[in-house]
């Protein structure tokens, strides 16, 4: 995939890492990046460029009425997410805060696809990205339902890339750990730099890869993946 002269549709670009693809976009020379945003009055400072958008992306009205007015969109980047702290599996809480993150970070993938899937192919075919993490591969419980969700989005990813191979989109996966955004604010722990993760996932796409890893933690989860030492059978459970 090409980035300069593309035109990107970025959902979540309005902080965090979207924002950081979205920068990275326009600085690889895309024609438009539309920030697809909950609230473009109150996105912030205007960045040069960047064109927002209203989306819900838990609202099936939203994500069509997007798609509709972004007919020129040859990649989409699906980067819209939300993450919750559980007390772990036994939470009585876990279904219902699971029903509430699958709907931005699952369904919100599968509905974005199914509406921009035919845009990107109509324009000559392009891209979709996909914006996963190291859960996908092992599941700490206090953020299972999380985990649970990017799993999910995996194997969509995976089933929409067989798919949309053939009609000229390449699907890119982007696996990462930790980032220091608000997501993580308040938690100490190495976090990498949104905006080089943003680079490297550009770096993936421009080369036609499927998949990026974007860190080492994430690179060493992936490659035990066969082995006993599995992160997902070894991991401990952390001491009241
Ligand atoms: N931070 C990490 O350590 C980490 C690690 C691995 C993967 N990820 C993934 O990276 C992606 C970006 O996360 P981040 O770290 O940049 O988090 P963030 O700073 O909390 O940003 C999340 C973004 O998603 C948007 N969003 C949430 N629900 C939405 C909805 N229903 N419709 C449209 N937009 C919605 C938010 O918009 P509002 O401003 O309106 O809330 C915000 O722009 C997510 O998919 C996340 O799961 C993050």
């Amino acid at each position: 995939m090409r980035i300069d002269g593309a035109v990107a549709f970025v959902s979540g670009a309005n902080r965090g890492l979207g924002l950081a693809l979205a920068r990275e976009l326009l600085a690889r020379g895309a024609r438009k990046v539309y920030a697809g945003v909950r609230s473009p009055e109150s996105a912030g400072d205007p960045v040069p460029g960047l064109v927002p958008v209203r989306l819900d992306v838990t609202d099936p009205a939203s994500v069509a009425a997007a798609a509709a007015q972004c007919g020129d969109v040859n990649l989409l980047v699906n980067n819209a997410g939300i993450a919750r702290v559980l007390e772990g599996t036994l939470d009585p809480a876990w279904i219902r805060t699971a029903r509430e993150i699958l709907e931005t970070n699952f369904y919100g993938i599968v509905l974005a696809t199914q509406a921009f899937a035919p845009v990107v192919e109509a324009n000559g075919g392009g891209a979709i990205l996909n914006v996963l993490s190291e859960v996908t591969w092992h599941s700490p419980p206090p953020v299972s339902a999380y985990a649970a969700s990017k799993s999910a989005a995996w194997s969509f990813t995976n089933a929409s890339r067989t798919d949309l191979r053939p009609r000229g989109i390449q699907v890119l996966a982007l696996h990462v750990g930790f980032m220091d955004t608000d997501m993580t604010r308040g938690y100490e722990m190495k976090k990498s730099s949104p905006r080089e993760v943003a680079a490297r996932a550009l770096d993936a796409l421009e080369r036609g890869k499927e998949e990026v890893i974007a860190d080492e933690q994430t690179q060493s989860i992936k490659a035990a993946l066969g082995s006993e030492g599995a992160q997902y059978l070894a991991a401990q459970a952390a001491q009241p």
